[in-house]
């Protein structure tokens, strides 16, 4: 049988579970390289029937410009978070320039490593309260940027958050945003697969950015900038919130469904 045949026979068995069936059945093949066994094929099948996301089944996703491994501790990489990775390149144009780089709630690690993927000459720490994700984090932290990117344990909801961190010049966090009771009218996807820790923001989905703002100015550089991903229509909140700190707006920057996504602060 062609491969042709066989990625459209698993499209078409996968019709009634997924809202991309194809997309799904191809990327399943390309992770067997073509020659996925029958249980290969039969257990993909029944996980996506009870709602598993492609990437946690696979156990990596697509992100900038490679694949990170994924698990059940972390979040699966979105492209909306790509958005946050463009706004830097295009505030700090300087590619050969030694950045240092903070990613706060790092998850996968899939910001920092992908900033510094982009700056060869850059470092950075990824600060996790999660232990389980810091672990993937650093399963995914390359050749490339071993030496780089430094992975450790944060909580931002503590006072001493980020006293031995040092100074950076970018500072970057996705933190949890989702309201706490929005949460179950998120989808099976998401609120079952994708870890608590990383969704729930709060009552109003803006705890980490009050935590976070708080500790931030101690931790940035002169002339250092803050990019912030949120969620949709969150920036006035978000803004009023780091103004508490003389923090102000330098650019609100929509994704590619028009929403704003990041915001830049200085
Ligand atoms: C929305 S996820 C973002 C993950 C990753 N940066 C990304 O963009 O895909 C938020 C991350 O914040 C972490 N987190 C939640 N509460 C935290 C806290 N109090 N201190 C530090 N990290 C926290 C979660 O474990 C999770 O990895």
């Amino acid at each position: 049988m062609g491969e042709i045949t066989d990625v459209l026979k698993l499209a078409t068995a996968l019709k009634e579970y997924s809202p991309t069936p194809r997309l799904d059945a191809r990327f399943f093949y390309d992770h067997y390289s073509n020659h996925p066994t029958q249980t290969q094929i039969s257990e993909f099948i029944q996980r996506r029937k009870a709602g598993e996301p492609v990437a946690k089944i696979l156990g990596k996703r697509g992100f900038w410009k490679r694949d990170f491994r994924v698990s059940s501790d972390v979040l699966d990489p979105r492209p909306d978070t790509e958005t946050l990775i463009e706004t830097v390149l295009r505030f700090y144009p300087e590619q050969t320039a030694p950045y240092r780089i903070l990613d706060i709630g790092t998850g996968s690690g899939c910001i920092l490593l992908s900033l510094l993927g982009e700056y060869p000459n850059a470092c950075g720490i990824g600060v996790d309260k999660s232990l389980s994700a810091l672990k993937i984090a650093q399963e995914n932290n390359g050749e490339n940027t071993a030496h780089r990117a430094m992975f450790c344990q944060a909580d931002f909801t503590d006072d001493d958050f980020g006293h031995r961190l040092g100074e950076f010049d970018i500072i970057v966090s996705n933190p949890p945003y989702i309201p706490t009771n929005d949460i179950d009218t998120l989808e099976k996807s998401v609120k079952c697969y994708d870890p608590l820790i990383a969704l729930d923001g709060g009552y109003d989905g803006l705890d980490a950015y009050r935590h976070i703002a708080r500790h931030v100015a101690s931790l940035k550089k002169e002339g250092g900038l803050i990019f912030f991903e949120i969620g949709q229509g969150q920036e006035n909140e978000v803004v009023r919130i780091m103004g508490q700190y003389q923090f102000t707006c330098r650019e609100q920057v929509k994704d590619l469904g028009g929403i704003i996504r990041v915001l830049v602060f200085g």
